[in-house]
């Protein structure tokens, strides 16, 4: 197989965000755009991948970079067309030989598959593939003229279409695969004389039928093909995004009650036979196994859920959270960096952070454990079978043994030893008919201010 590499085009100026971000670092699904398309042309292996970028974004120098090393971006300057924005891009692949991606660096949506298909399309003799799809509204899109063969014969950009080339509605997505020798080759005959005076990547196509060469399309959802300018078109992103993965979830085994109201991280695995009620946020990092059940309003972020757990209504786990077997978090409980051991229970109103929960633990409501001085966090253990008494405040670094007791109300802050009953709170005393008394000479008191 050829080697393969990517061009994420990213230099656009992204004004219409109104954002002091650049626009591709803006996320979809809890992850930036530009990492979608990193991701994307990881997934179809490709060996180098490259970012253009303009010299006005050094934060997405640093993000790009970061993720793929250093050298993975290049800079266009001034921006001069996506033809132009490609060919900055030569430099750094120099000595590259094999297929050629282009990807935006705000088209987060791209299937995998529809990328696979493109380079099958050169290995199949095409010089060039394009990712194209029926547009609903045309409008400023490249069409897609084809000839009586289905093959591509040309891209022509809205602005310089004739009436008939207007009406097509074969769209190009941008999404383009080119052998790396003839990309090049043909975007240095690619001129800027066109009403928008810049140089199209676009017209490579046309250059390539001159040659006697063949063009394929390759055809996908508009869904999965949208850009993003603004903050309305990042928003349907969101939503096509959040669509197709209810989808996918459900086709896989996974029941919604109310899908429409249950929102995924990009990386968000949840496997068959998990039930999630309405009102569900799932961050980025999460996994939820197969029996559990992930009730109602319920927010959930960097957390592991094993088998048949049951989580809320209205639970809150953060990074760290790891909940066993079978345990269960209830209403208004928040855990974070701690495991909560299978079979355990916090079934109300705790906070769990930076702790180890024992097998069959129950921790009663209202339980904290006080992982914080204001300088450092410190850790609370607690053992199997151990049971936490409500409103119980375990001031950390603290052990409770295996099967130890802790009374309601106790501040603990020292380890309880297994199977011990620790209580650390003032001892109750009761004093006969005070309360009368008490009354009495109150009232007397009023009465004589009188
Ligand atoms: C481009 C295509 C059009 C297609 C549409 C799909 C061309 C000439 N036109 O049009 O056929 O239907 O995308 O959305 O290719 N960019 C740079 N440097 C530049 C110009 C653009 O890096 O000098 C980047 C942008 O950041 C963006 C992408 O290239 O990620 C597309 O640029 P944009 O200006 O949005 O292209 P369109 O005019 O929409
Ligand atoms: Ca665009």
């Amino acid at each position: 197989m050829m080697e393969r590499a990517a061009i994420i085009l990213a230099a656009g100026q992204g004004t219409r965000m109104k954002s002091s971000l650049p626009k591709v670092l803006h996320k979809v699904g809890g992850q930036p755009m530009l990492d979608w398309s990193i991701d994307l042309a990881r997934k179809v292996g490709c060996s180098k991948i490259i970012t253009v970028i303009s010299p006005n974004t050094p934060e997405l120098k640093e993000h790009a970079e970061a993720s793929l090393g250093h050298g993975a971006t290049a800079v266009q300057d001034p921006p001069l067309g996506t033809g132009h924005a490609v060919r900055s891009a030569e430099k750094a692949l120099k000595g590259f030989v094999g297929d050629v991606i282009v990807l935006y660096g705000d088209t987060p949506l791209i299937p995998a598959s529809a990328v696979e298909s493109l380079f099958e399309a050169l290995e199949g003799g095409a010089a060039v593939g394009v990712l194209g799809f029926r547009a609903a509204a045309p409008g400023a899109y490249g069409r897609l003229v084809t000839g009586k063969d289905g093959d591509l014969e040309a891209i022509v950009e809205a602005k310089d279409a004739s009436p008939d080339e207007l009406a097509i509605d074969f769209c190009n997505s941008g999404v383009m695969a080119v052998r790396a020798e003839r990309l090049f080759r043909l975007l240095s005959k690619v001129t800027n004389d066109n009403q928008k005076g810049e140089y199209y990547l676009t017209d490579i196509v046309a250059l390539a039928r001159k040659e006697g060469s063949t063009c394929r399309t390759v055809t996908c959802e508009e869904r999965d093909v949208q850009g993003v300018n603004s903050r309305k078109e990042l928003a349907k992103a969101e939503a096509a995004f959040q669509d197709r993965r209810r989808d996918e979830l459900m086709s896989e085994g996974v029941t919604m009650i109310a899908p429409e109201t249950v929102f995924f991280a990009h990386d968000t695995i949840i496997d068959n036979d998990v039930v999630i009620e309405p009102n569900v946020v799932f961050g980025p990092g999460v996994h939820v196994r197969s029996g559990a059940l992930i009730r109602a309003f319920s927010h959930l972020e960097g957390a592991n859920v094993e088998e048949n757990a049951e989580i809320g209504p209205y639970a809150r786990l953060r990074p760290g959270a790891f909940i066993g077997e079978g345990a269960k978090i209830g209403n208004f409980v928040e855990v974070k960096k701690t495991r909560v051991g299978p079979g355990a229970k916090a079934n109300h109103l705790a906070y769990l952070g930076d702790g180890d929960v024992g097998a069959n633990a129950n921790i009663g409501a209202g339980t904290i454990f006080c992982n914080y001085d204001g300088f450092l966090k410190y850790q609370t253990r607690v053992g199997d079978n151990a049971f936490i008494g409500s409103n119980s405040a375990l001031v950390a670094p603290v052990r409770i043994g295996n099967g130890a007791y802790v009374g309601s109300g106790s501040v603990i802050v020292e380890n309880v030893s297994e199977n011990a009953l620790a209580i650390g709170r003032g001892r109750q005393v009761e004093k006969p008919g005070w309360a009368d008394e008490f009354r009495t000479k109150k009232a007397a008191e009023k009465a004589a201010r009188k």
